[in-house]
């Protein structure tokens, strides 16, 4: 969602601004522009499409090159994708680029309209641009200006700002929404995220809501929302630039699938020592996981869906009765807690607007939260009681994958902790469980990642069709989740996911001669049940293609066709199965001809609500 780079130095600016962009595209937008400074003041250019239209521009019109600037890519919610719409906004003296939601834009405008102030754009930036324009001409101090502005707007906001009057300077402000500072000795940035400057550097300053950054060419200043100077503590990025290339993969979104069996090694060992759980890095006291009533899992989008996994893990080992909740129905629900309950907040970015809003509820009813999130730092990291870091390094694609297997990693080995910590299992018993999972990753896993054929095959049948149905039980059912989201996110094909069950409750009506419908049956405990949910839809005309494992013959003696995992045990088949659920999504998009790592409409890091 809306991404934000400024950079200040001795290199072009337009070619880092540009290079900055493209880093930001994975967050998902649909219309980019530029401010720069320039000889004869400020100019700005803006496109509505690709970073790349704005790349082509910038050679037509930006002559002389620049040391200093602002870039942005936009989601639109105030007002369609357009040049129009497009950031940067402002006047003569001043010109911004926001992320976020400016909840009382209309109360402003209407004040500044009376106050002789016109606006182009339907957007809610164009407001606050004008806002910060009127109180620096009553102000004439650039701090100030930006303080009484920030003081007036409700809602969510990053801002990167440039005065006409102030050359070589950008200014930084945010709340609630994700801004950094990156320092080089060749120029220094703001950015919503690392990756816009990693390619120049890794240390960077992580400013508070509320506190002012100003970037000058060879100095980064931090004002406290009063407007006195703060000393902020550089921090180092725990990512290479490396981590964030294609390494001759097409997509980002395979090689991210490919990157799984290391990345789940990775997280196990990170909360495992001798492959029994330890999570003492982050929560040195097991008191933490002691006397625990229900336990609420909340996230959004594929992380709820590792919510759901965690779920099965935690219930069958632990026997904790665990909810899992969507995070923007949760917090506008006036949730029921009890003081002996523990809240999950699951996030790859750790910057999802409606899951950081759940955490704030929760934190406020004095209950203990425990965040599972990949990036480093993030605001969800930080605001909650304890947070367990996976290990995934930078996902790209907006589509998650290997996201979402550390997360469903990680509730694995916290399952087996709380059995622990309940009595419920032996140490044999959960040492069986984890080395089983370890060696799932060193063969199985490879195995589902370099035998692909079946999967192409069945994706490229399953892309002819308009209506996809995904039916399981259990896990699997949870899984058929997440694969009818990663197929509907970048394939466009229509797919809903059932409790194979319930679907004769409604949905079997759909099945028509030759739809395609996914049976997931990878667990031993439901064989029985699948064969007769899938003859159900069989005999109603469906083309079956199951998820099974090898040896599953009472499952494949009923499907149309199959796509096979290892016969591991049932805590490590959700790892294979989900690598052949995200494959088949990809295998569908390609077919399709998608832009499969920035679908359309999509962002990768929802920062508003
Ligand atoms: C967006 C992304 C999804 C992601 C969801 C939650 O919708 O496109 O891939 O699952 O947000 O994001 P989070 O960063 O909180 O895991």
């Amino acid at each position: 969602m809306c991404g934000i780079i400024g950079y200040c130095g001795i290199n072009n600016a337009e070619d880092i601004i540009i290079s900055g962009l493209h880093a930001l595209e994975y967050r998902g937008y649909d219309s980019a522009g530029m401010t720069v400074f320039t000889q004869n003041g400020l100019k700005t250019i803006k496109t509505k499409g690709r970073v790349a239209d704005l790349e082509n521009k910038a050679k037509i019109m930006f002559l002389e090159p620049s040391g200093c600037g602002i870039g942005h890519t936009r989601w639109a919610t105030h007002g369609k994708p357009s040049e129009t719409n497009a950031h940067p906004h402002g006047t003569e003296s001043v010109m911004i680029v926001h992320n976020g939601i400016i909840e009382n834009y209309n109360e402003i405008k209407k004040f500044l309209s009376e106050r002789g102030y016109g606006f182009l754009s339907e957007t809610d930036t164009e407001v606050a641009a004008k806002l910060l324009d009127y109180e620096y001409k009553n102000e004439k101090d650039k701090i100030k200006a930006i303080i009484n502005t920030v003081n007036q707007l409700k809602g969510s906001y990053a801002f990167g700002i440039v005065f006409k009057d102030e050359p070589g300077t950008v200014y930084g402000v945010k709340k609630d929404s994700p801004l950094l500072a990156g320092l080089s000795g060749q120029g220094n940035f703001i950015a919503s995220d690392i990756s816009a400057f990693l390619k120049y550097t890794g240390d960077y300053i992580r400013p508070e809501d509320g506190e002012i950054i100003r970037l000058t060419s060879d100095s980064v200043s931090v004002y406290g929302p009063e407007g006195s100077p703060v000393e902020k503590k550089a921090e180092k990025a725990l990512w290479n630039s490396a981590a964030a290339e294609k390494s001759g993969f097409r997509h980002f979104m395979l090689k991210e699938i490919f990157e799984e069996p290391k990345v789940l090694n990775d997280t196990f060992d990170s909360i495992t020592k001798d492959s029994y759980p330890d999570f003492s890095e982050t929560i040195p006291d097991d008191s933490f996981f002691e006397g625990i009533g229900t336990i609420h899992i909340i996230a959004c989008g594929t992380a709820m869906h590792a919510g759901l996994i965690g779920k099965h893990y935690i219930e069958k080992l632990a026997r904790i009765p665990v909810n899992v909740e969507i995070a923007s129905e949760f917090r506008y629900k006036d949730p029921i807690l009890s003081k002996n309950d523990m809240v999950i907040v699951i996030s790859q970015s750790g910057e999802t607007a409606d899951s950081l809003a759940a955490l704030r509820l929760v934190n406020k009813m004095n209950i203990k939260t425990l965040s599972v999130v990949n990036t480093y730092g993030s605001t969800i990291a930080r605001e909650s009681s304890h947070v367990i870091y996976t290990k995934a390094g930078p996902e790209i694609a907006v589509a998650s994958t290997k996201a979402f297997s550390v997360q469903a990693v990680v509730m694995l080995i916290l399952a087996l902790k709380l059995s622990e910590i309940q009595g419920r299992l032996t140490k044999e018993e959960i040492l069986k469980i984890s080395s089983s999972f370890k060696n799932m990753t060193k063969t199985s896993l490879h195995n589902v990642l370099c035998n692909t054929q079946n999967i192409e095959r069945a994706a490229a049948t399953t892309a002819k069709h308009q209506d996809v149905f995904f039916i399981g039980r259990g896990y699997d059912n949870y899984l058929g989740m997440e694969a009818s989201l990663k197929l509907k996110e970048i394939s466009y094909i229509h797919s809903e996911a059932y409790a194979a069950g319930e679907l004769k409750h409604g949905t079997i009506s759909l099945i028509e001669e030759n739809t395609p419908v996914i049976a997931i049956a990878t667990n031993k405990d439901f064989y029985e049940k699948m064969r007769s949910n899938i003859e159900e839809v069989r005999s109603r005309g469906a083309y079956v293609i199951s998820i099974c494992t090898e040896n599953a013959d009472i499952i494949k003696n009923v499907s149309d066709a199959v796509m096979t995992i290892p016969d591991d045990d049932e805590f490590s088949k959700p790892f294979t199965a989900a690598a052949v659920i995200q494959l088949f999504a990809y295998y569908g998009a390609l077919a399709l001809g998608r832009d499969i790592d920035k679908p359309r409409n999509l962002a990768k890091s929802v920062t508003v609500e």
